[in-house]
């Protein structure tokens, strides 16, 4: 049975992507934000209840030392990890001309440097176990920019040059290091956006809706399995045509 831990488990992707590999066969560890233990707990429990098994590690991913703790913690209860979703990321949405430096720098923190401070600590046992998937949860907005996200986006596109750095440097150990890139998808962060600029982006959305977590969550299980083992350093768009590049 192989591991995942998931940054961000709990949170609207990452709880949909937990679901759907602790379905699958997955040994499921969720990453939370240790400042929001009780919420991540009743999100375990109320899980449980729906039969769905997952273990939860608690942590601050902008910080090194505190992400190689959660990781340890993750290894001790599941095993080395197989599968790194790197899931966790916010928003702090303003015109650059207002950005104070603590909305630059929580994003960047919280959405590029995370993905140092996670990655860092699984690789070496991937490299060691000859196999290993990296999947890191980017957003269409890294690939085409949007107006109020010049910190989002230049964190995510960040995220994809990490990504195709790593993929060239484990290519040849069994390893794949992929990028989804999602569109305006139904959780509470798009939630959190004024009614009247999310239902402009969404109208011009070709497919004519938002998508739904588990939407993402099934290409994470497609890159996570084996028979994926030819794509590396890609960068997937599941965005309903709102992006489309050659
Ligand atoms: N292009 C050009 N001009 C625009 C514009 C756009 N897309 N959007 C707004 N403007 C203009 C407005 O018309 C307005 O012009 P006037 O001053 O002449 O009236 C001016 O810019 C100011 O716009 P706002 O009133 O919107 O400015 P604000 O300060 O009230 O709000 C904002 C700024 C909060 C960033 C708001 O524009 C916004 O919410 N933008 C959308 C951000 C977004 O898409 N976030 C995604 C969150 S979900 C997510 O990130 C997940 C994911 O991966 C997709």
């Amino acid at each position: 049975m192989k591991t995942t831990l998931i940054t961000g488990g709990n949170g609207g992707i990452g709880s949909a992507i937990c679901v759907a590999m602790a379905q699958n066969g997955y040994k499921v560890v969720a990453a939370y934000y240790s400042a929001e233990k009780e919420q991540a707990q009743l999100w375990q429990q109320a899980l449980r209840e729906q039969g769905v098994s997952i273990e939860i590690v608690g942590g601050d991913v902008t910080d090194y030392e505190s992400a190689k703790n959660m990781v340890g913690e993750a290894v001790l209860k599941a095993g080395p990890i197989d599968v790194l979703v790197n899931c966790a990321g916010i928003t702090r949405d303003t015109t650059f001309k207002k950005m104070k430096p603590d909305e630059w720098n929580a994003v960047i923190n919280t959405n590029l440097d995370s993905v140092y401070n996670v990655t860092r600590q699984v690789i070496n046992d991937m490299l060691d176990s000859g196999f290993g998937r990296i999947i890191n949860i980017a957003s269409v907005n890294g690939q085409k920019g949007q107006f109020g996200q010049t910190n989002y986006s230049a964190a995510k596109a960040g995220l994809h040059g990490f990504t195709m750095s790593l993929a060239q440097e484990t290519a040849r150990e069994g390893i794949t290091v992929n990028t989804i890139s999602p569109g305006y998808i139904s959780t509470p962060m798009t939630q959190a956006m004024s009614a009247e600029v999310l239902d402009a982006i969404v109208g011009s959305v070709p497919v004519g809706r938002m998508g739904e977590p588990e939407e993402i969550a099934h290409t994470v299980l497609w890159l996570a399995s084996e028979k994926s083992a030819y794509v590396t350093g890609a960068n997937i768009p599941i965005n309903g045509g709102l992006f489309m590049a050659a």
